[in-house]
Formats: C-alpha cells, structure tokens, sequence
C-alpha cells in the first residue's frame, strides 16, 4: 500500500501516465521513474513545458472564479488529474461553499487520490469514466447525484481533448456533452497545440509509449469545440493571456496551450 492506502496492485508503472507527467512537471510527488524519464524528455525538446503546466493550471484556477462569479454552482470537470492544491472544488468552494462538483477521469490512480481526498457522501464526487463514451460519463449515477442537468453546468475539458485521437471525433463528443447541458452552462477548456512551435514531432513521440497519445491542433480546431457557445472575452488565446491576475511570466508567447471559456447560447 502507498501512503494514501491506494493497493499497488492498481499502480501500471510500465508505462507513463499523462496524469502522472502532468504531475511531475507540476512538483508534484504522485509519480514514478517511468513518468519523470517521460517528463524529462519532453522538456528536453519542448522546454517551455514547465511554464506551460503552470499557465496551465492558472487558467484552470481563474476560470474557475469565473464560472463562480458567473453564478454558476455545479462543475463537471473531465479529466480531473491527479490532486494539485488548491482543486478545483477548493477554489469553488470557497467563494460559495453550496457549489457541487463531480470530477471524472479514466486513470484508477486518479480515482484512488481522489477517493482519499474526497468525502463521497458529501456535494463532491469523483467517477472513473472515460471521455470517449461521453454518454457514459453524463449518465452515471455518481454525477447524476452531484449533478442536476436541469440547471446550468460548468464543464471543464481542461488539457485533456489532446488525447483523444481524430478517429475518435473530439468535435462529437463534445457536441454530445454541449447537448446535454442547458443554456447558461459554460464551457471551459484548454488544448495543447503546435502553433507557436516549429515541429512539435519530438514532443508527441514521448507520448507514443505512454496510456495516451498527444493530438496537438491548431487554433482553428480549437475553436471548433465551442460551436454553439458564445465566447467570452478574449476568446480562444494562449493560456497565460486569458484574463490574467498578474503579468504572465516571461516566455508566455511560446506556451503550445489554447484556453477558452464560453457560455451556452438558449
Ligand atoms: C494533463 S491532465 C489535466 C488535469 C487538469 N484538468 C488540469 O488541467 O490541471 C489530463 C487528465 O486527463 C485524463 N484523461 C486522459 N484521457 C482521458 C479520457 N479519455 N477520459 C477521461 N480522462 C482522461 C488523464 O488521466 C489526466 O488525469
């Protein structure tokens, strides 16, 4: 057993993680060698990666204060990660401490770490599903608790759509998450992306090993994933440039993350 009582027999540390990448590029401890060894390969030929997990969570963090001032009150966050304080329903919560938030995920590894963090009795819940059956994910009795479809929702697809593959159509599948989801709900989502590279080739190998592949778009196919949303001020930009609450550090210009909020037209 670890620390957190997670069974070992449910840790794979044959193959790296993207949560577990994700992680270790964060300073985070919920990683093995395999992870670090990818994490370090990244960096070493994309090295704006350690800033670009940061912008990244910084726009996680202000959009959740958004949707919050929004008066918003229920997120459904897919692709939740393994816990970096402060969570996302620590940020909600305290500005309106009724907000319910369900996290999804398909990595068991981030189910136990959010099992140990969460209590599931309570307005927080976390479900081991996956995105590519989003149906399975909207129709699961664990967010159908936490979440009432009849009143809007904030769905956050935050750095998780650059794993799903073309073949697996992310533009239905957020199509058929949007339609669930009654106007004055918000979209919030970010996506990796080869804009502002020259070849990213190298970068998304290290993930060809890995329990996912990475699928960097260009700004248009971003933009796609809000048909029927309105976009909120500035737009689909590059994560530190989304209504930043400090000067964004230097070497902004060259984070390969899209982030966009946008709200639910009637
Ligand atoms: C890079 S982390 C992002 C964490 C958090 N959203 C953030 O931006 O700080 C991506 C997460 O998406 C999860 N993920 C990847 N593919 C998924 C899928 N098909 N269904 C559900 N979760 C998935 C991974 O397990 C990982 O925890």
């Amino acid at each position: 057993m670890t620390q957190d009582g997670i069974g070992a027999m449910e840790i794979d540390t044959s193959k790296p993680h993207p949560a577990r990448i994700y992680d270790y590029l964060l300073g985070g401890k919920d990683n093995y060698e395999v992870d670090r060894k990818a994490g370090d390969q990244l960096a070493s030929v994309a090295p704006e990666v350690w800033i670009s997990v940061r912008a990244n969570r910084g726009f996680l963090q202000r959009a959740v204060r958004y949707v919050i001032e929004s008066g918003v009150r229920q997120i459904l966050d897919i692709g939740t990660g393994l816990p970096t304080s402060p969570n996302v329903h620590e940020i909600a919560q305290e500005l309106a401490p009724d907000v319910r938030v369900a996290y999804v995920d398909n990595d068991p590894i981030v189910k136990a770490h959010g099992d140990a963090l969460l209590s599931r009795a309570g307005s927080t819940s976390i479900v081991l599903a996956d995105l590519r059956d989003p149906l399975s994910v909207i129709d699961h009795p664990e967010v159908r608790r936490v979440i009432d479809f009849g009143e809007p929702v904030a769905l956050f697809l935050v750095a998780i759509l650059h794993f799903i593959r073309d073949e697996e159509e992310p533009e239905r599948i957020v199509a058929t998450l949007r339609d669930a989801l009654p106007a004055g709900s918000i979209l919030v989502l970010s996506h990796a992306t080869d804009d502002f590279a020259d070849d990213r080739s190298e970068a998304q190998a290290v993930y060809n090993n890995a329990t996912a592949s990475m699928n960097l778009r260009p700004r248009a196919r971003v933009e796609a994933f809000f048909d029927g949303f309105e976009l909120v001020e500035p737009g689909v930009t590059q994560v530190p440039f989304w209504r930043p609450d400090a000067t964004p550090p230097a070497g902004s210009e060259e984070i390969g993350f899209y982030g966009a909020v946008a709200v639910r037209k009637d």
